[in-house]
């Protein structure tokens, strides 16, 4: 196997610019939600098109429609001028759309390099050839700046880098219209200025990219074009030059910033959980108290120790230090089963692989 990094995208049949995708009265009811209402929308050859809206709104769906996953329930899909069923996912990664959606699909219990080619493994490397697909998807990956080894299992990898692989994934086969569901709700910084670098050069090779994104900064570095989707409507799209992020929040929830940081007044209860000094891997000396029906956010990067001071406060990790009390009373949380006793609950921050 020889192939190179030219080698991986096909030339894009259209000049930049031009209209590659076009979406008219597309529409999606759900039993009981109208997801997506008629929406008229066009994607130019090789731009990088934001979308942003709540949550609800109709985002995840829309594509969806668009790789065949679900069909719609009415209107038309135009693929470079002629009117495409996309009633499957073949359908749609034949024509060359491809998305890397919100949570990882891949295979936890096959190698990077085994998802990398997975369906098309026996085609292209022979049902005996491991190693050369191992070094064909490493070659790949390396070429793409990632810094991730394509022998591990899937699984061994963090969330983050799992959707890099999903990313770099995408790259292998022909893709000319890549959809992004997301995906740097898991990334660290690094890893997501690895993925906007990834995204850059796909723009760059003629692929046209849907970003969908709740982060607005994001989509002020990274996108061409964003639309705005509320309640399952489109509406609006505007160029990132002409917009702001004051107008994009308005579009999206309907009332401007200040009507919606409507804080009511609250009193506290009485202290429910406390830590003193509390260190343990990944964080040190934190001592918070909160109060019975209060809401209290931990802010920082990811790396910063967060989730280890949560998952440490819940008997998951061992704490190295510290002390930890419980409606004013010393606690020993050893273990999960010890904080349920005490009538603590985690809502982990990756449902799939953390949750139930
Ligand atoms: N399979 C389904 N069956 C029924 N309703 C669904 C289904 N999938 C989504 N919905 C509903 O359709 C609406 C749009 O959901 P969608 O997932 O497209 O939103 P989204 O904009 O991607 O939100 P988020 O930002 O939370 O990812 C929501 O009201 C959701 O509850
Ligand atoms: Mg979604």
């Amino acid at each position: 196997m020889t192939s190179t990094a030219q080698e991986l995208h096909p030339a894009p049949t259209l000049e930049p610019g031009r209209t590659i995708l076009e979406l008219k009265g597309l529409e999606k009811r759900y039993p009981g939600t109208h997801a997506l209402k008629p929406v008229d929308l066009a994607f130019k050859a090789a731009e990088i098109h934001a979308i942003v809206g709540e949550n609800g709104a109709g985002k995840s769906t829309l594509i969806k429609l668009l790789t065949g996953v679900m069909p719609r329930t009415s209107g038309e899909v135009i693929w470079e001028g002629k009117a495409e069923a996309l009633a499957t996912p073949h359908e749609a990664m034949a024509l060359g759309i491809n998305a890397v959606h919100q949570e990882v699909v891949l295979c936890r219990h096959l190698t990077v390099a085994a998802n990398m080619f997975l369906g098309e493994e026996n085609s292209r490397f022979g049902l005996l050839q491991q190693r050369a697909m191992v070094k064909e998807a490493q070659k790949i990956i390396d070429g793409l700046g990632f810094d991730l080894p394509a022998h591990v299992m899937l699984g061994d990898l963090t969330i983050g880098q799992q959707q890099l692989i999903a990313a770099a994934r995408a790259t292998v086969r022909g893709t000319k219209f890549l959809i992004f569901d997301e995906p740097t709700a898991y990334l660290t910084r690094k890893e997501a200025d690895q993925l906007f670098k990834l995204i850059r050069r796909l723009k760059g090779e003629g692929v046209t990219i849907i970003y969908i994104s709740h982060r607005m900064e994001e989509v002020f570095e990274l996108a061409d074009r964003v639309s705005v989707l509320r309640d399952g409507t489109l509406v609006g799209t505007r160029t990132i030059a002409e917009t702001s992020e004051p107008e994009l929040v308005k579009l999206m929830i309907n009332r401007s910033i200040e009507q919606i940081y409507h804080k009511e007044h609250f009193t506290p209860g009485a202290p429910i959980v406390e830590t003193r000094n509390l260190s343990g891997k990944g964080f040190e000396n934190v001592s918070v108290t909160v109060h019975a029906g209060e809401i209290v956010g931990l802010y920082g990067l990811i790396g910063a120790g967060r989730s280890e001071f949560v998952t440490t406060l819940y008997g998951r990790h061992r704490k190295s230090a510290g002390q930890i009390f419980w409606q004013g009373k010393e606690v020993q949380v050893n273990s999960e089963h010890d904080a349920i006793r005490l009538g603590m609950a985690l809502a982990p921050e990756s449902r799939r692989d953390q949750g139930l």
